[in-house]
């Protein structure tokens, strides 16, 4: 076997494998060459993937001077824009995360998640005993709206409908299966014109823009208390030397957050349902839990239920929604589990890989939410969030909100899977969705069990 310093040539299929089916790209990757491996592409990008817990660590606290950020995301292009927390060099990146993380943790939990289960019961008002529907649409609607309400707050007026609008073509366009293609072949990042995909999500960002910045100079000139929104939060909000966010820094950072909190909030609530869907035991589990809840309104007891915080953990374990963390780039020579790396050389902690370990997780490719219960993993054992100084700042909003929209579902209707056959995996983003909608039936108002035996 090669060091995990030196290339494997890959083929154009490979690539594309890469682009389309990254899970099983990787799958394949860790049986011919082991746990850690570079690869190269066509076009000699080079990558190495990291899955052993031991070379995560290595890499996850290796001091952050070692790295050169804006390089690594460069495969992004303009989708991580020049003031995006992604790209930002150590200092600034300190200073946007201290401004942002509160916004998205503490008692502002609170306020978005009466948010979020009045979002998934107006969802829930279309829904029939009998009707099929297809859940990615059901999801979207909930996980959209919410977000785009958390994180920029939406009045009646023209400007922040146009806003509101633009946000959603902004989120719509970047999530497309289309794009995924243009960010990992650069040579598609042109401009054709407005009809272009390319085009579009450049004069969309533009556009965005010229919306968000007398939207940012109202509400500046006109603060209104009542506001709960991180843009409204983020204006006030002042680093240690007392100084706020630009207006390019804050609409810099609210792309990002639109861009990185929907899809993978969405695509996690649509693999909880597939498996639960496709695991009796685990659902019937679930659902005595959630029987033995005495206030559906408590969402602070909600998202403390011991089972439901295992079954979205198992599913960000089984199905992460980034299958790969961040792009590291060296800036200087390093060392990784004794292998030298060269400048320049483009790390990637395998999430999907590392999750899938048959010695840490047996039976690695069934859903058992169980595993969680009383058992806690390392953080380079299970790190669906990423981490060390990148780890993902939506990562307690986004659990807060998929165990409530869970839990407001499971709670008021019985569902089933319209086609039980196991699904086909294809990329959405950086992550994979199943290659054919998800379709569910209503089959019944759910009755609460009274007196429910909880075995957690
Ligand atoms: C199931 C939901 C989510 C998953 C699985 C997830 C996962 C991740 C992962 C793996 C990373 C890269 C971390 C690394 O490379 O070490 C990341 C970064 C990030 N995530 Fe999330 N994320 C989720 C939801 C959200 C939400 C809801 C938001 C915001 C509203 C968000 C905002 C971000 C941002 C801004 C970063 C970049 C952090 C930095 O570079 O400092 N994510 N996320």
């Amino acid at each position: 076997m090669k060091p995990i310093n030196e290339p494997h040539k890959q083929s154009l299929r490979q690539l594309l494998k890469w682009i389309n089916n990254p899970a099983d790209f990787l799958e394949e990757s860790i049986q011919r060459y082991g746990e850690d491996y570079t690869v190269e592409f066509p076009g000699k990008n080079v990558i190495t993937f990291l899955s052993n817990p031991k070379s995560i660590e290595d890499i996850l606290t290796t001091p952050r001077e070692t790295f050169d950020f804006e390089r690594g995301v460069e495969v992004f292009g303009p989708l991580v824009r020049k003031h995006s927390l992604m790209r930002l060099d150590i200092a600034s990146h300190k200073r946007h995360r201290q401004l942002i993380m509160p916004a998205l943790h503490g008692d502002r939990m609170r306020l978005y998640g009466r948010l979020i289960c009045e979002m998934t019961e107006k969802m829930m008002q279309q829904w029939r005993v009998g009707t099929t529907f297809n859940l990615k649409n059901c999801i979207h609607q909930v996980t959209l709206n919410v977000l785009l309400d958390v994180v920029i707050g939406f009045t009646k007026d023209e400007r922040s409908q146009k806003l509101r609008r633009a946000s959603l073509s902004l989120i719509e366009i970047a999530n497309s299966q289309s794009f995924g293609f243009h960010m990992f072949l650069p040579f598609l990042q042109i401009d054709l014109g407005p009809w272009s995909l390319w085009g579009r999500f450049l004069r969309l960002q533009k556009e965005f823009e010229e919306l968000l910045y007398p939207e940012i100079a109202q509400r500046l000139q006109q603060p209104d208390s009542d506001r709960t929104d991180i843009l409204t939060m983020l204006l006030s909000a002042k680093d240690e030397q007392g100084e706020s966010m630009s207006k390019e820094e804050l609409c810099d950072e609210v792309i990002t957050l639109l861009l990185t909190g929907y899809d993978t909030t969405t695509m996690t609530l649509l693999w909880a349902f597939y498996w639960l869907h496709k695991t009796p035991q685990a659902l019937e589990r679930l659902m005595a839990e959630i029987d033995s809840v005495s206030d559906p309104s408590d969402t602070k007891k909600i998202t403390q239920l011991p089972y439901l915080t295992a079954t979205i953990q198992e599913t960000t374990r089984i199905n992460p929604a980034i299958l790969v963390g961040a792009p590291r780039v060296l800036a200087t020579a390093t060392k990784i589990r004794g292998y030298e790396f060269a400048s320049g050389a483009e790390i990637w902690p395998s999430i999907y890989s590392a999750q899938r370990r048959q010695e840490v997780y047996p039976e690695p490719e069934k859903f058992q939410p169980e595993r969680f219960l009383g058992r806690q993993y390392s953080p380079y054992e299970f790190l669906p969030f990423g981490g060390g100084y990148r780890f993902c700042v939506g990562n307690v909003f986004a659990q807060y909100q998929m165990k409530l929209v869970l839990f407001t579902i499971l709670s008021n209707y019985e569902l089933a899977l319209t086609d039980s056959r196991p699904v086909r995996r294809v990329r959405r983003g950086p992550g994979v969705q199943p290659a054919k909608p998800l379709r569910m039936k209503v089959t019944a108002r759910h009755r609460r069990q009274s007196h429910v035996p909880v075995s957690v």
